[in-house]
């Protein structure tokens, strides 16, 4: 069987989609047939406008909708929600000329209120609000903005997510695709909401355009990476490219070649996660309607024969690669600190210890892929609450609440990946059927313990897989491989070997680095090793550069760990003893630095106990070690 519209799009995580109808769904079998193979998401062309949607004051026919969000889960489809507050299309009983502020306030209340509410958990995103703004980027006149005035789009935005936490907000426009006194307009209004604490999350990219004469797609790339560095992501919601009647084999040509470009743009945007027609058969357009001597602007002709476009978006599916961005990226997160931007996959590591960040931004990095960074359970709640992410890295022992409290926190909350990849492409991992891990968001613990030790509280807090610390490169692509197939990581260079065969959850990493610490239980040569480097090299196959980041890290952070555990030792406050004590086994860990580690095993014991004496004791033990530690390290370079 040949390869799917859908299924191309879905190897580079991204969504291809396209406006539907009900009626032809239910009465044209080809129709149904050609959007359930072809496409990964629908938006109602009009079914969910408040028109249809809401007859009368205190009647609402959800019916439509409800038939696309039906056919969207059997088929597996994402929803757009299109759209909650527009000045067109608006019910025939509005009563524009004579309502005053309380009467737009209460339809705006009621509609959001009522339609979001019930489409809660079958729409993944909302164009909650559409067209708001004129070519000047100032907000445009129309009855809600006469009725309201300007509060009403945030406004829309908070009613939106009260009336469902987990949909994707979305400010859909057109004309706003380039970089133009619209999109500057829009640019900064939603930079204010963002900054405000406005719940959205994304911006609609309409481009309705002509084969000829449309936006420059180099500023449309640049108005995608502008608004993805302000978290914000980006989908083409109604792409259509329209065709001067008659069409020619030439026009469809060119057509296709329109197409291809804009599906390159979106490939290359770290924001731009869907691709969205506005139709697409040519047999069901807008365009002949409304825009007069046009016509043919969908891949799909009368009769379902897929054409020129439709071919050229498959053939650059096929051949696209995305660029190495590994410098930059490493740039980028020292740069930006926390903030690392993603292209399609997201990924958090919520990771207290700084050493084992770097660790996992690196490693991730060298797979041309990159992690939001938060270090205790609160932000990953957060940051779950704002971004859709695909899976997350979860340091088992963060300090204010702990990997697993925070795992059983998410799983109440039931989010599911944001990259959709099919449940049978995911091998069940160790005491965890695939079936029930389906397409929630894969957690993966994190754990300089060995997993035996964690695995049932990890399992029933709802976690699915493990990874070891130190992570090493392998252990992580393996780990990527397992819940993200879809994202093509075995592809990405190895610098060392293949992935080690039957490695699976829960199995000992080969050579031996099952997770327990280095040099745990060990006596021997082990034991008084300043620093394996040796060892650390074969652990991030052979990458120098992000040894040394590892080192550096840890230079920064130890000495005031140390600082602090002596203040906390002659506080007498163990608790903060063990903390500072922790972090440095953790830093140690990661470097293969055993007898540091092994010092500061001994020192967090100690303070466990509540033995501040012994912990003194231990102190200058732990001092000797790093100075040792520090010592080789400095002879290296
Ligand atoms: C259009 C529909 O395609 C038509 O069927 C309807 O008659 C009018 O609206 N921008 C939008 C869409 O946001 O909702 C519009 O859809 C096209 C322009």
């Amino acid at each position: 069987m040949t390869e799917t519209l859908r299924q191309a799009a879905q190897a580079h995580g991204l969504d291809v989609g396209a406006a539907v109808a009900p009626g032809p769904l239910q009465r044209d079998a080809q129709y149904a047939s050609t959007l359930a193979r072809q496409f990964s998401m629908l938006t109602a062309e009009n079914a969910m406008k408040s028109g249809p949607v809401h007859p009368e004051p205190e009647r609402y026919d959800f019916a439509g909708g409800d038939l696309l969000v039906d056919f969207a889960r059997r088929h597996d489809l994402a929803v757009r929600g299109h759209t909650l507050i527009w000045h067109n299309q608006l019910p025939a009983w509005v009563q524009a000329d004579v309502w005053d502020y309380r009467d737009w306030q209460d339809f705006m209340e009621s509609h959001i209120g009522a339609v979001a509410t019930h489409y809660r958990g079958g729409v993944a995103f909302w164009d909650v609000v559409n067209e708001a703004l004129d070519d000047d980027g100032n907000l445009r006149q129309t009855p809600w903005s006469r009725g309201l005035g300007s509060g009403y789009l945030e406004q829309a935005f908070r009613l939106t997510h009260a009336a469902d936490p987990q949909a994707r907000l979305f400010y859909n426009d057109y004309g706003a695709e380039a970089l133009n006194p619209k999109s500057d307009g829009l640019y900064r209004l939603l930079r204010d909401f963002l900054d405000r604490g406005v719940p959205v999350h994304g911006v609609g990219m309409q481009m309705h355009i002509p084969v000829e004469g449309y936006p420059p797609l180099e500023q449309v790339a640049a108005n995608m990476e502008r608004l993805g560095a302000l978290g914000l992501e980006v989908h083409v919601t109604e792409l259509d490219v329209r065709l001067p009647v008659p069409v020619t084999e030439d026009k469809l040509a060119k057509q296709a070649q329109v197409y291809g470009e804009i599906m390159d743009t979106c490939l290359a945007a770290a924001s731009c996660t869907a691709l969205v027609l506005w139709g697409f058969t040519d047999g069901r357009s807008w365009v002949p309607g409304f825009f007069q001597g046009w016509d043919q602007a969908l891949i799909f002709d009368a009769e379902y024969r897929p054409k020129p476009a439709y071919h050229t978006l498959m053939q650059r599916l096929a051949t696209w690669r995305a660029p190495d961005h590994t410098r930059d990226t490493e740039a980028e997160a020292d740069a930006h600190g926390k903030r690392c931007t993603n292209r399609k996959v997201r990924i958090l590591l919520a990771e207290d210890d700084s050493v084992n960040q770097k660790v996992v931004l690196g490693l991730l990095a060298k797979l041309n892929m990159q992690a939001d960074c938060v270090a205790d359970g609160t932000e990953v709640l957060q940051s779950l609450a704002s971004t859709a992410y695909d899976l997350v890295f979860m340091d088992i022992e963060m300090a204010s609440m702990d990997g697993i409290e925070t795992t059983r926190r998410i799983r109440q909350l039931e989010l599911h990946c944001a990259v959709k990849s099919p449940p049978t492409h995911r091998p069940g991992t160790a005491g965890v059927q695939p079936a029930a891990v389906s397409d929630r968001l894969p957690i993966v613990a994190m754990t300089a313990h060995s997993w035996q030790e964690y695995r049932d509280p990890c399992l029933q807090a709802g976690m699915d897989d493990c990874i070891t610390k130190p992570v090493s490169y392998e252990a992580l692509r393996r780990v990527l491989e397992r819940w993200l197939p879809a994202t093509g990581t075995s592809g990405a260079a190895t610098q060392q070997g293949q992935p080690s065969a039957g490695a699976r959850a829960g199995e000992a990493e080969p050579g031996g680095t099952d997770g327990r610490p280095a040099s745990a239980g060990q006596s021997g040569p082990e034991e008084t090793t300043v620093w394996n480097r040796e060892r650390l090299q074969q652990h991030m196959a052979g990458d120098e550069d992000l040894i040394e980041a590892m080192v550096e890290a840890a230079l920064t952070s130890i000495p005031p760990a140390l600082h602090n555990l002596e203040e906390a030792l002659s506080r007498a406050d163990a608790t903060d003893a063990q903390r500072q004590a922790h972090s440095i086994k953790g830093a140690a860990a990661n470097l293969f630095a055993p007898a540091l580690q092994t010092a500061a095993a001994r020192m967090e014991q100690a303070a466990e106990r509540g033995d501040v004496d012994a912990a003194r004791t231990g102190l200058s033990e732990l001092t000797r070690q790093f100075d040792r530690w520090r010592k080789a390290v400095r002879r290296r370079s």
